[in-house]
């Protein structure tokens, strides 16, 4: 047995019509809400960045990166995908390398954050710098400082017998190898693949 059509007049459509809208209204006004006190809240947040501590008053939500390029103008750190797949946004903080895409930046409250224009200057280049000019590790040169701030920090995780996925023997004496520095660096990606010279740099620094 079918079911029994039931008859819809245009004042009942209507009237159901204008009931959806202002639902929809009203959820949206306290959404917008919701978003504009948000986005109204500022905190505090000190950090030390290249040696000098730096006081801040950002919205929680502000990236790392996102507070070092907008906020202090530190544009040497890139942003690539924002998403953690490139490293192009790699800094070093509190000695560990880290995707400043990825973190907020009022969790690094007290931090010690070093970019790259804390490793060096045009005039005293810090090695993996020098290196990297020798060696040709750059093209377009927009991963570079992700790079080097990556590799400085790779080699330190080497000599504190950090194993990585390619290290064989936990016990033995543990080397910057071409395996371990390509597998230590694949988070950072070059679109223009200087890939080989990327290495032969790093390695040359790892040999001191
Ligand atoms: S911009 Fe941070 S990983 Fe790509
Ligand atoms: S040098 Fe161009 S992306 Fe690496």
């Amino acid at each position: 047995m079918s079911d029994p059509i039931l008859p819809v007049t245009r004042r009942a459509l209507l009237g159901s019509s204008a009931a959806s809208v202002a639902i929809l209204t009203a959820g949206e006004a306290k959404a917008g809400n919701v978003a504009a006190s948000a986005a109204s809240i500022r905190m505090p947040v000190s950090l030390t960045v290249n040696g000098t501590e730096r006081l801040l008053t950002l919205d929680p939500r502000t990236t790392l990166l996102d507070a070092l390029r907008e906020h202090l103008q530190l544009t040497g750190t890139k942003k690539g995908c924002d998403h953690g797949q490139c490293g192009a946004c790699t800094v070093i903080v509190n000695g560990e390398r880290i995707n400043s895409c990825l973190s907020l930046a009022v969790q690094h409250a007290g931090d010690e954050v070093t970019t790259i224009e804390g490793l060096g200057t045009p005039d005293k280049l810090h090695p993996m710098q020098d290196a990297f000019v020798e060696h040709d590790g750059y093209q377009c040169g927009y991963c570079t400082p992700g790079q080097i701030c990556s590799s400085v920090a790779m080699l330190k995780e080497i000599a504190r017998g950090v194993p990585s996925h390619v290290t064989g023997d936990l016990d033995g004496e543990m080397r910057a190898t071409d395996v371990e520095i390509r597998e230590r660096m694949s988070g950072n990606i070059c679109r223009c693949g200087a890939y080989s010279n990327i290495a032969a740099a790093i390695a040359d620094v790892a040999r001191g």
